[in-house]
C-alpha cells in the first residue's frame, strides 16, 4: 500500500482549534458570541447522535448552542414558526435542520425558510444559486471539508480532472461546483454512469459520495489519484457491523497516492466546516473580517 493516508481526524482538529480561537478574539475584542441552533425533529437515533455531538462541539470551540428537539409528529406550522423565531434571534447566527425530516414534513419548504444568512448547511436555494453562479455563499458542510483537504494535499487543483460519483444536492452537486471553482476539470458520475470505472480512471481527484458500501474498487482508481470517500456505511461482517465507505479501502489505497479512511476521513471534517460555517455567518452578519481558510 503506497498512498499516503489524510488524516480528517487530526484535520477537523486543526480547524476546530482555528474557530475556537476566533471565537476567543471576537468575545474579547466585541463582546460576541456565535450562536448555532440545531433543529431535531423525531426520534431518528443515528440523527439524534450526530446531533448532540454538533451541540458537545460548538460549546466546546466557544460558541453558543441552542438544541431544539421537537416530536415526530410536529406539524409543518410549528416547525415553521420555530424557524421564523430563530431567522429573528440575534444569539442565533446558524440554523441547521437535521435531515432527514418525517415524510409529512416537506423539506425544501422548510429549508428555504431559513434565513440564506443563517443557512449554515448551505442548502437554502439562494445559496445554492449563489455558489453555482461563484459568488460568495454559505456552502454544505461536507463538501467544503473535502476542499479543504484537498487543498491542503494538493495545493493548487487548477487543471487537475475531478470526477464526483454522486449526484445528491447534499453532496456530489455542491462538491463539483466547488472543485469547478477551484478550476478542475469536472465530471459527476452516477450509478448509471456507463462504465463508471474507465470514468474514474480518468480523474486525479476521484470523490466517492454514491452511497454504496465498497462500490469503488482499485480497479476505478488512476495511479497516484487523491481519492475522497464520503461514504458511511454500516455493514455487517463476520457477525459485527462495520463502517465502511463507499471506497474498498485496501484495494484503492494500493493504487492511490493519497486517500481518505473510514473512519477517520471526511466524518470528522463535516461538523468542524459546520462550526466553521456558523463562524463565518456570525463575522458577515456583524461586518467583521472573516476567519481566513475556513470558507471556499
Ligand atoms: N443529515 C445528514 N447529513 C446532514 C447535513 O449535512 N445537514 C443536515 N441538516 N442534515 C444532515
Amino acid at each position: 500500500m503506497g498512498a499516503t493516508i489524510i488524516d480528517g481526524k487530526a484535520f477537523a482538529a486543526k480547524v476546530r482549534a482555528q474557530v475556537a480561537d476566533h471565537v476567543a478574539r471576537l468575545k474579547l475584542e466585541h463582546g460576541i458570541t456565535p450562536g448555532l441552533a440545531v433543529v431535531l425533529v423525531g426520534e431518528d437515533p443515528a440523527s439524534e447522535v450526530y446531533v448532540r455531538s454538533k451541540g458537545k462541539q460548538t460549546v466546546e470551540v466557544g460558541m453558543a448552542s441552542f438544541e431544539h428537539k421537537l416530536p415526530a409528529l410536529t406539524t409543518e406550522a410549528h416547525l415553521l414558526a420555530l424557524i421564523a423565531r430563530l431567522n429573528a434571534d440575534p444569539e442565533v447566527h446558524g440554523i441547521l435542520v437535521q435531515l432527514p425530516l418525517p415524510s409529512h414534513l416537506n423539506s425544501d419548504l422548510v429549508i428555504n425558510a431559513i434565513d440564506p444568512a443563517k443557512d449554515v448547511d448551505g442548502f437554502h436555494i439562494s445559496n445554492v444559486g449563489l455558489l453555482g453562479t461563484g459568488q460568495k455563499s454559505m456552502v454544505p458542510c461536507t463538501p467544503l471539508g473535502c476542499l479543504m483537504m484537498l487543498r491542503d494535499h494538493l495545493g493548487s487543483l487548477s487543471g487537475l480532472n475531478a470526477v464526483v460519483v454522486g449526484r445528491s444536492n447534499i453532496v456530489g452537486k455542491p462538491m463539483a461546483q466547488l472543485l469547478l471553482g477551484d478550476s478542475c476539470t469536472v465530471t459527476i458520475a452516477h450509478s448509471r454512469t456507463k462504465d463508471l470505472a474507465a470514468v474514474c480512471r480518468g480523474a486525479d481527484i476521484l470523490v466517492a459520495a454514491v452511497g454504496r458500501p465498497e462500490m469503488i474498487t482499485g480497479d476505478y482508481v488512476k495511479p497516484g489519484a487523491v481519492v475522497i470517500d464520503v461514504g458511511i456505511n454500516r455493514i455487517e461482517r463476520d457477525g459485527k457491523t462495520k463502517l465502511v465507505g463507499d471506497v474498498e479501502f485496501a484495494s484503492a489505497a494500493a493504487v492511490a497516492g493519497a486517500i481518505t479512511p473510514v473512519p477517520g476521513g471526511v466524518g470528522p471534517m463535516t461538523i468542524a466546516c459546520l462550526l466553521a460555517n456558523t463562524l463565518t455567518a456570525c463575522c458577515r452578519a456583524k461586518g467583521l473580517a472573516e476567519p481566513q481558510g475556513l470558507t471556499a
